[in-house]
């Protein structure tokens, strides 16, 4: 499971959907997926957080939503098809709720942690990619997308620079596993990026431009 991660308006959409392309192109068996969502039930649950007012869920409230979304996605997509041999690419996964709800909200990581391991035990992806900008430049792409599902991008500025600053601090903690990637690039260089690091990470020989259809 390769994971691709970052603040809001950092590139993962666009890059996750490219990562699928790369992989299919090179007749690899592989799925594109998402959090929160990702199998019929937790795409119900995504409707109630990302739509609304931004104080319509706290902190807590929020992460047990997201962790019963997440645990419909594993049971119910992400572990059949690793299961079945396949790659999983998920766009955003368990450090979101850590840098969203556990730093840049107020929780702190330890209670993450907790509920992580009750919900998900100790089943981790194989590699996380962090896509990584200033937040001013991320929430100007948001801002252009024009869709109702903008309940975090309105939390504000300060809450979107500690969302920064927390997936660099997880970054940091776990070098084998998470790869910090500059975001400020344009989407074809950050591409290359993330190709080379998974074949560097799995001795693969993936090429970087998707094919055009
Ligand atoms: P998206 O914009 O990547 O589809 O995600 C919707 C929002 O959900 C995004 O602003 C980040 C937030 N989120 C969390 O706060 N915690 C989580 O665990 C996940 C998966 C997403």
């Amino acid at each position: 499971m390769i994971v691709i991660d970052g603040i809001d308006g950092s590139g993962k959409g666009v890059q996750s959907r490219r990562l699928l392309q790369i992989f299919l192109d090179a007749g690899e068996s592989a799925i594109l997926t998402r959090e929160p969502g990702g199998s019929p039930a937790a795409e119900d649950i995504r409707r109630l957080l990302v739509k609304g007012e931004p104080q319509k869920w706290d902190d807590m409230t929020e992460l047990l939503l997201m962790y019963a979304a997440r645990r419909s996605h594993l049971r119910d997509t992400i572990w059949p098809a690793l299961a079945e041999n396949k790659w999983v690419i998920s766009d955003r996964y368990a450090d979101s709720s850590r840098a969203f709800q556990g730093i840049a909200g107020n929780l702190g990581l330890d209670t993450v942690e907790r509920i992580h391991r009750l919900v998900v035990g100790d089943f981790e992806p194989a590699l996380v990619i962090i896509l990584d900008l200033p937040e001013t430049i991320a929430l100007a792409r948001t801002e252009v997308r024009g869709d109702d599902e903008d309940r975090f991008e309105r939390k504000g500025q300060d809450y979107h620079s500690r969302v920064r600053a927390a997936f660099r601090q997880i970054a940091a903690t776990n070098p084998s596993q998470y790869r910090l990637i500059d975001a400020d690039r344009d989407i074809a260089e950050v591409g290359a990026d993330i190709t080379q690091t998974i074949n560097a990470q799995f001795a693969l020989q993936l090429t970087s431009v998707p094919a055009t259809r």
